[in-house]
């Protein structure tokens, strides 16, 4: 029997032990779920930190309860560890590793280079390795495949090698893993086929394209088309606030339209880990062919201006009441990249308080996610949210509209408030002291 008659065989019976590399916010949940499916899984990280909370049954996702942590190890079937070794008992190792920039925004596939080197050290024929974390076409056979044949071990024959991109969406109750249909590409056909049929165990839908190129650009432009919308719509915004229209009320309006009109909304700036990052992957790679993304770069550059604008309008609105930003106070409400995640990268509310301190004004914040922040070596504390601390603040900016906060109470005992999110007037909580961005 050949490895991959093999490797069917042990996928369908279950009895393929699994490898997750990488167990953030992409690998902690596809390692549950293989396990709720009766797998044996391996979650790999080499932070010692997050093995030892995963070992005592403590989740650090929003989205994963501390219960799906301690009903999985209680299976016996999950073992969280930070050694290496245990990729010799694995038949299918999958790789979710960050894929970054560097300081130079150049792409940092750093990491993926590391875990395939660990996978190499130990591969063995009839292995399947899957690659998860999102990076610029070409990383998977081109990057990755050369390290993993330094053995002489050969891909489609006695390997395996796939991608298949993540599209997990913290936060949304609606779209889960197991109901966003998998994309899976395989360097050679045979790896593509027992990639898909591996998701099929946890994942409703498959759509398997025919390279592994296809699967990982697959991923780029759907986050391209996520950057060059909001790109589109925050300079919309700025216009509009400059006709003195509600911007809002004209996306509201402009989605009763039942096709060929999608609703993208403004905001403070951009963040998270994929959609300000994963387009400069691709970028990078059409520059590297003589080719530019005029349009990425461009959104781009939209976008990144957004937390100035804030800033911008923070100051205007103060100035109205005749107070200098160098002697304001700003609270700012919600720190994270987005609303109800407890996850800070890229948050465009970083940039703001940075840009507010920098012009002198004392800032402060309130954020149920993240107790406590570091910004230009000051140490900030959540403050807590009463009355009387609303009332010590000239200005309010609402920066992440978490849906636990109390609005109307905010509005009540706020002097100001610039509502960068429309949080207020979609809770129509209209008054002269809410401001829009
Ligand atoms: N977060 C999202 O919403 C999301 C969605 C889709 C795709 N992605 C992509 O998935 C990938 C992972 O993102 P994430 O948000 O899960 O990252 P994360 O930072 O939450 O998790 C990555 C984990 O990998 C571990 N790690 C790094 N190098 C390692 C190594 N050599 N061996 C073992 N463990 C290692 C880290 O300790 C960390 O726990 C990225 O490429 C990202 O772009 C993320």
């Amino acid at each position: 029997m050949g490895n991959a008659e093999k490797l069917r065989q042990l996928i369908n019976s279950k009895k393929s032990r699994i490898t997750v590399i990488g167990l953030g916010y992409v690998g902690l949940p596809i390692a549950l779920a293989f396990i709720k499916k009766g797998f044996f899984v391996y979650g790999l990280d080499n932070n010692t930190r997050r093995i030892d909370n995963l070992k005592k049954g403590v989740s650090y996702i929003t989205d994963i309860p501390d219960k799906d942590i301690s009903v999985s190890l209680k299976t016996g079937r999950f073992i969280p560890t930070s050694k290496e070794d245990i990729l010799k008992f694995s038949d299918v190792v999958i790789i979710c590793v960050p894929t970054p920039l560097r300081k130079t925004k150049l792409p940092d596939v750093s990491y993926i280079v590391d875990a395939t080197r660990h996978v190499a050290g130990y591969l063995h024929p009839g292995q399947l390795v899957i690659l998860e974390s999102t990076t610029y076409p070409g990383t998977t056979r081109d990057v990755m495949q050369p390290i993993l044949e330094r053995k002489k071990l050969k891909e489609g024959r006695d390997f395996f090698l796939a991608f298949s991109p993540e599209r997990i969406d913290p936060g949304n109750k609606k779209y889960t893993l197991e109901n966003i249909p998998k994309v899976v590409g395989g360097v050679s056909e045979v790896s593509g086929t027992l990639t898909g049929l591996l998701y099929s165990k946890i994942i409703r839908q498959i759509h398997k394209v025919s390279t592994v190129e296809a699967a990982e650009v697959v991923k780029l432009l759907e986050n391209t088309f996520r950057i060059v919308n909001l790109g589109l719509i925050n300079e919309f915004a700025i216009l509009c606030d400059k006709l003195k229209i509600n911007v809002w009320e004209v996306v509201e309006a402009a989605k009763t339209k039942p096709f060929g009109f999608m609703p993208f909304y403004p905001g403070p700036g951009i963040g998270g880990h994929c959609i300000p990052v994963d387009p400069l992957y691709l970028s990078w790679k059409a520059k590297k062919i003589g080719f530019k993304t005029r349009m990425i770069d461009l959104a781009s550059r939209i976008n990144l201006f957004r937390p100035y604008y804030t800033a911008q309008k923070a100051q205007k609105v103060l100035r109205a009441e005749c107070i200098n930003i160098s002697r304001a106070k700003v609270l700012i409400l919600g720190v994270t990249y987005k609303k109800d995640v407890k996850d800070l990268r890229e948050s465009p509310a970083l940039e703001i308080i940075n840009i507010l301190q920098e012009k002198k004004a004392i800032v402060d914040y309130y954020d149920p996610y993240i107790p406590y922040l570091k910004i230009n070596s000051i140490n900030l504390k959540s403050i807590k949210l009463n009355a009387a601390n609303l009332k010590k603040y000239n200005l309010v900016i609402l920066v992440t509209d978490h849906s636990g906060f109390n609005y109307k109470f905010i509005s009540e005992h706020a002097s100001m408030v610039l509502d960068t999110r429309n949080a207020f007037g979609s809770r129509r909580i209209r008054q002269s002291s809410i401001i829009s961005l």
